[in-house]
């Protein structure tokens, strides 16, 4: 594919606005409170902030900096890069891991999108007005319990995906980014103001940002390391894709400051609005993936407004899902598009559809394959484990070491506008700290 047929972002703004988008989704609202739940709350919010700033912030830009060198899919760029600067070609390895890592995670976060969808319908039919905690857990489990139920949803959120990913991805994000996005916070903190309302709100502020440092081991800095790269959606090409549609004019190193803000603001409002309703209703803090699902309904069913305002966040978090999800399918579609002769829509649906299938095995764990187990996890388990914990930190690290080591120094300081003594700490950060964070974490984890 020649380079001057590669498609470039309208605008700066349209970059950054995609870029947020993909960060910030069911990562941030879904998954980060139950894994502060799971994972004993301050100790596990502090090492994932020192994540993000150490690890997360070079490795994005790192990924930036060579999908705009590249200009091509991340498979391609790795490939032409590291010939262009004689490097290993074994360096494709990790555009091909990166594609692979967005398939696989697309098919069990297609299932929770899902989830957002039949909540959204939820909030309108009154599905949760009126219950009690119990009431609201039985709406979860009854959920949980149906694969024809999932299956629909699961599939209507794939149907989405795919139609919006078939017309290319700029079309249209753009203006919708940026109008649900302030919504969002807005719908935020209106929930933030209730937790305040339960009394219970100086308890979940303990619990998130008082640690109790005898509960941090090796497990839990991996699962706060993952969940860092989750959240940014680092490791898995989506960065270096974006940055492929990149012109020159961009300022990475402020744009990612700001991209990484709105998604660790968005994440730390979304605990502060869970928690004080689980230590208000006795809920339990180690609810795993169901936690906002069992927690939030609750909140709406018991405030003036409730209706209107759960309608309003599950629409927001479908579409911040679906935000996110389009980013998931993109590197996988862009490469195929640019390698075989399909067309962008054949290539959305083929897939499209490989993820659907996966996915169906994932939605089947919560109940017929629950006992089915590979490794001691069930496949949605796996699936999620897999790539946040191994497969996105290996890519991350291959992504910031090529970067930092192999990109010729001058041109990328040129790139990011730094000199002196800024240039020397991106340096260090970039060659030294990041990397042998990753390292870091994966051998402390495996010695306990
Ligand atoms: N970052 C997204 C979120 O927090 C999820 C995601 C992961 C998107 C990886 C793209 C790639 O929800």
């Amino acid at each position: 594919m020649s380079k001057l047929a590669h498609a470039q972002w309208s605008s700066k703004m349209t970059f950054v606005l995609a870029a947020a988008g993909s960060a910030v989704g069911l990562g941030n609202i879904w998954k980060f409170p139950y894994m502060v739940g799971e994972s004993g709350g301050a100790a596990f919010v502090l090492v994932y902030l020192v994540c993000i700033g150490l690890i997360g912030l070079p490795i994005l830009i790192a990924e930036w900096l060579i999908g705009r060198r590249g200009q091509e899919n991340p498979i391609n760029a790795m490939a032409d890069l590291a010939k262009r600067g004689g490097h290993f070609p074994a360096w494709v390895a990790v555009g091909i891991s990166g594609v692979l890592g967005g398939f696989l995670i697309l098919s069990f976060y297609s299932v929770i999108g899902g989830w957002s969808l039949y909540y959204t319908l939820g909030s309108v039919t009154g599905n949760f007005s009126g219950k009690d905690a119990d009431g609201i857990g039985a709406v979860f489990t009854g959920m949980l319990g149906s694969p024809g139920l999932l299956l629909l949803w699961h599939t209507a959120f794939m149907v989405l995906v795919i139609g919006i990913v078939a017309r290319g991805v700029t079309n249209g994000l753009e203006g919708a980014v940026r109008t649900l996005m302030p919504a969002l916070v807005i719908l935020m903190l209106v929930l933030v103001g209730y937790g305040i309302t339960t009394g219970h709100f100086g308890e979940a502020l303990a619990f998130m940002f008082s640690p109790d440092w005898g509960a941090v081991n090796g497990e839990v800095v991996l699962a706060a390391m993952g969940q860092a790269f989750f959240t940014l959606s680092l490791g898995m090409g989506i960065m270096m894709a974006y940055g492929s549609y990149l012109g020159e004019d961009v300022n990475l190193l402020s744009t990612a400051r700001t991209v990484i803000l709105l998604d660790t603001v968005i994440a730390v409002l979304a605990g502060l609005a869970i928690f004080p309703i689980v230590f208000a209703n006795g809920l339990d803090l180690d609810s795993g993936p169901g936690l906002i699902f069992v927690t939030l309904p609750l909140a709406f069913g018991n405030m003036a407004g409730g209706t209107i305002l759960g309608l309003m966040f599950f629409l927001l978090l479908t579409f911040a899902a679906l935000t996110s999800a389009i980013s998931l399918l993109e590197p996988a579609v862009e490469f195929m598009e640019e390698r075989t002769s399909l067309s962008r829509v054949a290539a959305t649906a083929t897939c499209g559809i490989g993820v659907w299938l996966l996915g169906i095995l994932a939605l089947l764990s919560f109940n017929l394959l629950g006992d089915f187990l590979i490794l001691g996890f069930n496949i949605f388990d796996l699936l999620d484990n897999l790539t946040s914990k191994i497969l996105l930190p290996l890519t991350g690290l291959g992504a910031v070491v090529f970067a930092a080591w192999c990109l010729d120094r001058q041109g990328v300081a040129q790139e990011l506008r730094l000199s002196g003594g800024a240039e020397s700490l991106w340096v260090v950060v970039a060659r030294y700290i990041a990397p042998l964070g990753v390292i870091a974490v994966f051998v402390n984890s495996l010695v306990g």
